[in-house]
Order: structure tokens, then C-alpha cells, then sequence
């Protein structure tokens, strides 16, 4: 998807082949002093979004033990519908790292969907003890 999609999100949904893993509407509690949605409230978001693709595919806990890119494209208002995409672009023997796109849908009424975000994490798989563990192959 290009920073601007005319595409009606919920149609460029089904023509995607995965789902956010995380929508939500930021509450006048999350800005900061210049009234605009609080960057770190975005982080923690991208960091939720990323570790459920990376729990996943490690099937197992993670932790995040890197952010390797964060770009802030575009302001997020109170409001927005800002919509997660997170992907995952490489595994490693206990890693995994994944891309997530942040997009917000902020008029209803002519529904178009502007990449706000970008960011590159990676995690590491844990087992019950908070360990490191190998992550096994792809079914
Ligand atoms: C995650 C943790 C268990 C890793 O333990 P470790 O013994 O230091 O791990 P390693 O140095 O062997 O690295 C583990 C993997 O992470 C990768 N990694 C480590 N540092 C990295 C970095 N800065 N960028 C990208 N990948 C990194 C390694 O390449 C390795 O990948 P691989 O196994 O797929 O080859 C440990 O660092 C930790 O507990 N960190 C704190 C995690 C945390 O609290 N996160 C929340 C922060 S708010």
C-alpha cells in the first residue's frame, strides 16, 4: 500500500491477505501538549501489534529486544480509526522480526487510508522460564 490508499479500508481488507493485528480509537487521554496523539502511545501500540505476529510464528512468548526503524509519517488525531498491519519479514534461530504499518481512516463519510507509521522490530522467543528458544520451522 502507498502512504494514500482511495481504497475504502475495509475493502482493501479483504483483497489483503492478512488483518490488522490491532485497531483502536486514541481517547483525548493519549495526546500530548500540542493536542496530537502522543508518539510513545503509538510505540507501545506498534509494539503490541508486532509481538502478536512474532508469538505466532515463534508460538511462543516473546520479548522485544530491538525497534530497528520507527518512522512518524503523519500526525494521529483523537478519533482516528488507526489500523496495525504487522508482518513478519525474517526469522532467525530465536528471532523474529517484523514490519508494522500504521494507517488511520479519519473521515467515515469518504473512507480513505493514510499510512501515519513504519517500524521494523524484532523479538525473541522465550520459553516458560523467560529463556531464549529456538524458534521451530514453519508449518
Ligand atoms: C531478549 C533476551 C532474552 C535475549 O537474550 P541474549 O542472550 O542477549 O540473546 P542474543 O544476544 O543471543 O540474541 C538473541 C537473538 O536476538 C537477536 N538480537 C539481539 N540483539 C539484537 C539487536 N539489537 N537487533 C536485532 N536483533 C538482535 C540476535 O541476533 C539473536 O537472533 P537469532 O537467535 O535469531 O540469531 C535478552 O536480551 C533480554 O531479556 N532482553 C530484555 C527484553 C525485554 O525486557 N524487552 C522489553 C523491553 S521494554
Amino acid at each position: 500500500m502507498s502512504d494514500e490508499n482511495p481504497v475504502p479500508p475495509h475493502v482493501a481488507d479483504q483483497s489483503c491477505e492478512h488483518q490488522p493485528a490491532l485497531r483502536v480509537v486514541p481517547l483525548p487521554a493519549d495526546t500530548n501538549p500540542a493536542g496530537d496523539v502522543f508518539g510513545g502511545w503509538i510505540m507501545s501500540m506498534v509494539d503490541i501489534a508486532g509481538s502478536i505476529a512474532a508469538r505466532r510464528r515463534a508460538r511462543s512468548r516473546v520479548a522485544t529486544v530491538a525497534v530497528n526503524s520507527f518512522i512518524f509519517k503523519q500526525p494521529v488525531s483523537v478519533g482516528d480509526l488507526v489500523s496495525f498491519y504487522a508482518e513478519v519479514v525474517t526469522v532467525g534461530n530465536s528471532s523474529v522480526t517484523v514490519d508494522v504499518k500504521v494507517y488511520v481512516e479519519r473521515n467515515p463519510e469518504n473512507a480513505v487510508a493514510i499510512k501515519v507509521t513504519e517500524a521494523r522490530l524484532t523479538y525473541v522467543a522465550l520459553d516458560h522460564h523467560g529463556n531464549k528458544r529456538l524458534i521451530p520451522a514453519d508449518m
